[in-house]
């Protein structure tokens, strides 16, 4: 890449990919690959991005774009953008006090933070965040009566929806995970030795304390409490039978929004519709779960058409850009949802790089709206479907 002077700190930042290139430097290797990694080849990883790139987008001529509005709604509230922050765990990991810097950094760029059951932070301690709007991951573990207490404190914690990951239930082949830890949370010696290199991170996240699996602390028994005892307890607890009967035991006790996460079948995202989801989430896991699976950008526009214009349908996987947000919105999603690309920010620069790169993403798409022609998220939908770049008409 073509870069002669890259930005030494998050705020000089001017691109997604200047913060990866922060956040390797900032983070230790082992670190800095749990974010980065996807499962076996990295086909999936690697297809998530090409299919944005594969799409070429048809600008629209002289349309007056001196006022271009890059707001929606989502479930009736108002986002400044089409974006809310994936679920992502172990934020704690990247930087001290991890969902606490990106959940205020969503809430002061006005989009929505996913917390994950696999956050470091509590959750009453993100919806103490007044104004900020919480939402809540939910992973399905054996025990159904630790699932249903989870649920319980994220309905009293007043979390606006529920997501239900279901992709995860059998865990990913990621052979960078096995290479890189000794067991669950304990990497290598070598490993370790390598984070003598990285002295910012010793000080901000190794001396303070490796941070605990705060949402499912109260539910382990008292010796699995450290990181790496929650970690293995955690991945023994994933169910794979997991099924539909769970969507609707979850739908009958959760009165909230509820999203379904993970889904990649058009079929399936019917199903979700009709079993009383409020929104899907096409998301193949950011490629760490079945590599070789499609990337969500090749089924939205299949999966738009079969569950109607109502529902709530998102989809992550590989954005990078305000163009990917431009052509996921133009494709028939309502929003699309992030996670590397804000966990670059958390690395690079805690709260404010977070915030910095939610504003990368802002200002990139309400720049792609107008080059486009295109005046509101709302009119990206009616004229501005991309074409694929290979495609000559
Ligand atoms: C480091 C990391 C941790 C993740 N943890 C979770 C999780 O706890 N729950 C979940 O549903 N998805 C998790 N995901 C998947 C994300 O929610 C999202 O689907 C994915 O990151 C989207 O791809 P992108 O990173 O290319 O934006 C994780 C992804 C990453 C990169």
């Amino acid at each position: 890449m073509r870069r002669t002077f890259p930005a030494r700190r998050a705020p000089e930042a001017q691109s997604i990919s200047e913060l990866r290139h922060l956040a390797r430097r900032r983070l230790p290797g082992f670190v800095f690959e749990y974010v980065e990694g996807g499962a076996e080849d990295e086909v999936t990883l690697r297809r998530n991005r090409e299919a944005f790139e594969g799409l070429a987008l048809v600008p629209r001529a002289l349309r007056d774009v001196a006022q271009v509005d890059g707001r929606t709604r989502l479930f009736e509230e108002e986002l400044s953008l089409p974006l809310v922050v994936a679920p992502t765990g172990g934020n704690g990991l990247l930087h001290s006090n991890g969902d606490l810097a990106i959940a205020k950094a969503a809430r002061s760029l006005g989009i929505p933070f996913s917390q994950s059951t696999a956050s470091n932070a509590r959750i009453e301690d993100i919806a103490g965040l007044d104004g900020l709007r919480h939402w809540f991951q939910l992973y399905v573990f054996r025990d159904r009566s630790i699932v249903d207490g989870i649920i319980d404190r994220a309905a009293a914690a007043g979390v606006e929806a529920l997501i239900l990951t279901v992709d995860a239930n059998v865990f990913g082949n990621r052979e960078w995970d096995r290479r890189n830890y000794a067991k669950p949370s304990v990497p290598r010696l070598s490993r370790k030795l390598e984070t003598l290199r990285h002295p910012r991170w010793m000080r901000d996240v190794l001396m303070p304390g490796l941070p605990s699996l705060e949402v499912i602390q109260d539910f382990l028994p008292e010796d699995k409490r450290s990181l790496n005892a929650a970690t293995s307890w955690s991945r023994d607890q994933m169910d794979p039978s997991l099924s539909w009967r769970d969507l609707d035991r979850i739908r009958g006790r959760w009165k909230g929004r509820l999203i379904v996460k993970g889904l990649l079948s058009p079929e399936d995202a019917v199903r979700a519709r009709d079993a009383g989801a409020d929104g899907i989430v096409l998301s193949n896991h950011g490629g760490r779960q079945l590599d070789g699976a499609v990337s969500p950008m090749q089924t939205i526009g299949k999966t738009r058409d079969m569950v109607g214009p109502d529902m709530v349908v998102l989809l992550d996987g590989g954005v990078r850009r305000g163009s990917d947000i431009a052509k996921a919105v133009a494709m028939g999603a309502d929003a699309v949802l992030a996670g590397r690309a804000i966990l670059y920010g958390l690395a690079a620069g805690g709260e404010a790089g977070a915030a910095h790169a939610i504003a990368i993403l802002k200002e990139e798409l309400l720049r792609v709206l107008a080059l486009l022609g295109c005046r509101s998220v709302a009119e990206l939908n009616s004229g501005f479907s991309p074409i694929a770049a290979r495609a000559v008409t």
